[in-house]
C-alpha cells in the first residue's frame, strides 16, 4: 500500500500562504497582476485559463485575458506581448498553449521579457535553470519537486526515470531531479525496450499523456510514482499515464490522478506571479 501524494491538499495549502502574502504586500503597495493570452478557442485550454483566474481571484492576484483570434497574425502576437512587456502594471505575462500552427510559439516564448516569465518557458529561464542559478521554473516540474520536498522524498543517489520529453515538463525536470543529486534518465517515443529501464526506477515521472501506459510489471517494488498525465479513457473519465489500480498496492508513494500534480502546477504559477511581482518591487522573493 502506498502513501497517496496528495496534491489537491498541497497545492490549497501553498494557494493559502500564497493569499496571506499577497495581501501584506497589497499592505505595502505592491499589487500582483497577471496578463494571460490565449489564441483560438482550444477547449481544454479554456478551463485551464479559467482555472488559472479562478486561482488568481482567490489570491488576490489581478488578472487580465487577452482572447486572440485563430487567424491572428504573428507580428500582432508579437506586437502585444511587447505592449505587456512594457507595462508597468502587469508582472507576469502567460501564453497559453497550444496555438495555431502558423504561428511561432517559440518566437512568441522568447518574446516574453524574462522578468515577467512566470511560466520559465524562455531561453534566459531554462538556461538559468540548467546553471543552478533563481529562475523561475516551469508550473508542473516545480510543483513535482514541490511534492517531494512536502513527502520527505530524497532524490539523493536515487535513479528517477522520467517518461516524456517536453520543453514544459520532461526537460525542466532533468534539471531539477539533477539539481537533487538524482541519477536521471528520460525516455521517450523512440526509446527501446522502455521496461528495462523503468524497473530500474526508484522514483518514475509518467509524462507523456497515454492513458494507463505504465502497467505492474514495468516497475519495482517500493518505486516512488509520479503521474503528470491527464488523459479521457473510453468512458470520458480522467485517467493518468499510470495504471493506479494496480501499481498503488507494490509502489512507496504515488499521486492520483485527479488531485494529484493538475491542481500544484496552477499554485505554482500563482506562486511565481507573486515572486514576478515582488523582484519588479525590489524584494527578496521567499520561494
Ligand atoms: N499548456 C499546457 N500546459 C501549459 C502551461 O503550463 N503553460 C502554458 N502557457 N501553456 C500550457
Amino acid at each position: 500500500m502506498a502513501v497517496i501524494i496528495d496534491g489537491k491538499m498541497l497545492a490549497k495549502k501553498i494557494r493559502q500562504e500564497l493569499k496571506v502574502e499577497c495581501e501584506e504586500l497589497i499592505k505595502e503597495g505592491i499589487k500582483s497582476k497577471l496578463a494571460v493570452i490565449m489564441v483560438g478557442d482550444n477547449p481544454a485550454s479554456k478551463v485551464y485559463v479559467r482555472n488559472k483566474s479562478r486561482a488568481c481571484e482567490e489570491i488576490g492576484i489581478e488578472y487580465e485575458e487577452y482572447l486572440l483570434k485563430d487567424d491572428i497574425k504573428q507580428e500582432d502576437l508579437i506586437e502585444l506581448i511587447k505592449k505587456l512587456n512594457k507595462d508597468e502594471n502587469i508582472n507576469g505575462i502567460l501564453l497559453q498553449s497550444p496555438i495555431p500552427d502558423h504561428l511561432n510559439i517559440n518566437e512568441a516564448f522568447k518574446t516574453i521579457t524574462y522578468r515577467k516569465d512566470v511560466d520559465g518557458f524562455t531561453p534566459s529561464s531554462v538556461g538559468k535553470l540548467c546553471i543552478g542559478e533563481d529562475t523561475f521554473i516551469s508550473c508542473t516540474p516545480y510543483g513535482v519537486m514541490k511534492m517531494f520536498d512536502e513527502y520527505n522524498i530524497d532524490l539523493t543517489g536515487k535513479n528517477v526515470v522520467i517518461l516524456g520529453r517536453s520543453n514544459i515538463v520532461g526537460k525542466p525536470l532533468i534539471q531539477c531531479c539533477l539539481a537533487k543529486n538524482a541519477t536521471v534518465t528520460v525516455c521517450h517515443s523512440k526509446t527501446k525496450n522502455i521496461e528495462e529501464y523503468t524497473k530500474r526506477a526508484d522514483v518514475l515521472i509518467a509524462a507523456i499523456g497515454k492513458a494507463k501506459f505504465v502497467t505492474k510489471d514495468m516497475v519495482k517494488k517500493g518505486v516512488v510514482i509520479i503521474d503528470v498525465g491527464i488523459n479521457r479513457n473510453e468512458e470520458g473519465k480522467l485517467v493518468g499515464d499510470v495504471d493506479f489500480e494496480n501499481i498503488e498496492p507494490i509502489a512507496s508513494y504515488i499521486t492520483p490522478v485527479p488531485g494529484g500534480v493538475g491542481p500544484m502546477t496552477i499554485a505554482m504559477l500563482m506562486n511565481n506571479v507573486i515572486k514576478a511581482a515582488k523582484e519588479q518591487n525590489n524584494q527578496i522573493s521567499k520561494l
